[in-house]
């Protein structure tokens, strides 16, 4: 039977099991599931199961199993990196509406939700309790958490507060044939066994499919005060990003935007970014007000010795979510702005950061493509864009990706710092990681999943998945 059709038949299978309405299989239903918010093609599946409750999951996890279809778990479909793409083909196993805030249990700071809960949903219901989730991907309002914990997604506040891993306590998951397994505790210490929880965070879909994740809550800061600090250059920024932390301060944010993403801001007209700025840091201090002030007082010195042209402090809480806003429209801005993007996100020691900047930007040069960068540079990760507008110039495009991941290796760094490899980075895998280590983690996914048809295609690459 071909691929497409064994698929089908373990979607009507899936369907008399869970009930027809939650397996989609008319073409053009279907073809909103193709796709995520990375550059890589869409792939449209043969059928989507729209799971409500982790039993759906288990059932079509059991049936795809005993057809051999490829599963393809999707989130929200915010992802930057392919992953949620259905590249086998097969079907897509959507969570979006296993979405239940399940508890927020205040004296142990734990809460218990749905993988399909939004995560912005997440942070307003804990902060109403006085409780703070600090991982916040800029796509907050849109992305789920289960997309969340399967990329590892960090965020801007990673600075301070780390990325997603460090609140996954643990989890309940499914995994491909079927069985249900909890990982991990509800305690805020334990060591029972292997940390399997970490391994299933930010394994990409590749390993299992999360139904209910036990999240770490910490007290929500009393205070929240937001700077920019104006540069004329990127570099000068980047100096005074190190020179915060050789200050001894740790701002929950500092996020760096060069020349090319000031204009995408300006472009969209959305905040008013003063025209002497080629690049700026905006940089947010959070904790007790007397300490926040001081402390916003002091990061703004450093900045002044780095080479700042101005401090500009947000007197307003309007201030303050205009500035959020642009910033977490930025990658819309910077697409809006030419008809093609590609956008990596590429982590290097944060003292490399003014130098990577700068020679992402003579990569760019070289092959005629627009660089922008920005991100979070307290952490050293920058999504680099490169941007274009004449088709023809697509080659050149796949020349600069590639020195850029071989140069930000180089550098001692890694190629994704919270985007995940997917389907975008895996041809450059073994950039960084040595065959022995690449072979061990096609082990691990073998034991979780020995006939590759969870994610396939994902992390290792096409070839790196035989059964489907
Ligand atoms: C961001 O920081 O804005 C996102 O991680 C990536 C993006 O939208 O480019
Ligand atoms: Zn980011």
């Amino acid at each position: 039977m071909l691929r497409r059709e064994r698929a089908l038949v373990a979607a009507a299978e899936i369907g008399r099991r869970i009930g027809p309405s939650r397996v989609l299989t008319d073409e053009e239903l279907v073809a909103s599931y193709a796709g995520d918010e990375s550059e890589v093609p869409p792939v449209i599946p043969a059928a989507v199961v729209r799971a409500e409750t982790s039993d759906d999951v288990v059932a079509t996890l059991e049936v795809a199993s005993q057809h051999e279809v490829p599963v393809t778990p999707r989130g929200a479909g915010t992802g930057k990196s392919g992953g949620a793409i259905p590249d086998h083909g097969g079907l897509v196993l959507a969570t979006q509406r296993i979405a239940r805030l399940k508890q927020i249990d205040r004296a142990n700071r734990i809460a218990i939700v749905e993988p399909g809960m939004i995560t912005g949903e997440l942070h307003a219901a804990v902060e109403a309790e006085g409780l703070f989730y600090p991982p916040d991907p800029n796509s907050l309002e849109s992305c789920a958490l289960g997309g969340n914990v399967a990329e590892n997604a960090g965020g801007p506040r990673a600075f301070k507060y780390g990325v997603t891993r460090e609140y996954v306590l643990g989890l309940e998951a499914v995994l491909m044939g079927g069985q249900r397994l909890s990982v991990g505790r509800r305690t805020v210490k334990g060591v029972t066994g292997y940390d399997l929880t970490a391994l299933f965070v930010g394994s990409e879909g590749t390993l299992a499919v999360f139904t209910e994740l036990w999240l770490r809550l910490v007290p929500r800061p009393p205070r929240t005060a937001t700077a920019l600090a104006l540069f004329s250059d990127a570099a000068a920024a980047g100096r005074a990003v190190a020179a915060i932390v050789a200050a001894g301060l740790t701002p929950s944010v500092l996020e760096l935007l060069d020349e090319e993403s000031l204009a995408a801001i300006r472009a969209r007209g959305a905040v008013p970014v003063p025209a002497r700025a080629t690049a700026l840091l905006l940089i947010e201090v959070d904790g007790e007000a007397e300490l926040v002030e001081l402390e916003l007082e002091r990061a703004a010195e450093a900045c002044e010795a780095a080479g700042a042209v101005e401090v500009l402090v947000a007197q307003e809480a309007s201030q303050r979510r205009a500035l959020w806003a642009a910033r977490r429209e930025l990658s819309r801005s910077l697409k809006a702005a030419h008809l093609h993007k590609i956008a990596e996100d590429i982590v290097v020691p944060r003292t490399a950061v003014p130098e990577m900047i700068a020679r992402t930007r003579e990569i760019g040069r070289a092959h005629g493509l627009v660089v922008a960068t920005y991100g979070h540079a307290g952490d050293g990760n920058l999504h680099s864009n490169f941007l274009w507008d004449d088709p023809s110039l697509s080659p050149e495009v796949e020349r600069a990706v590639e020195e850029l991941m071989r140069l930000a290796v180089e550098m001692g760094g890694t190629l994704s710092g919270e985007h995940g490899i997917g389907l975008q980075k895996a041809p450059f895998l073994a950039y960084e990681q040595s065959p022995q280590l690449i072979d061990l983690q096609r082990q691990v996914k073998a034991v979780f999943d020995p006939k590759g048809l969870l994610n396939p295609g994902k992390i290792f690459g096409r070839s790196g998945h035989g059964a489907c």
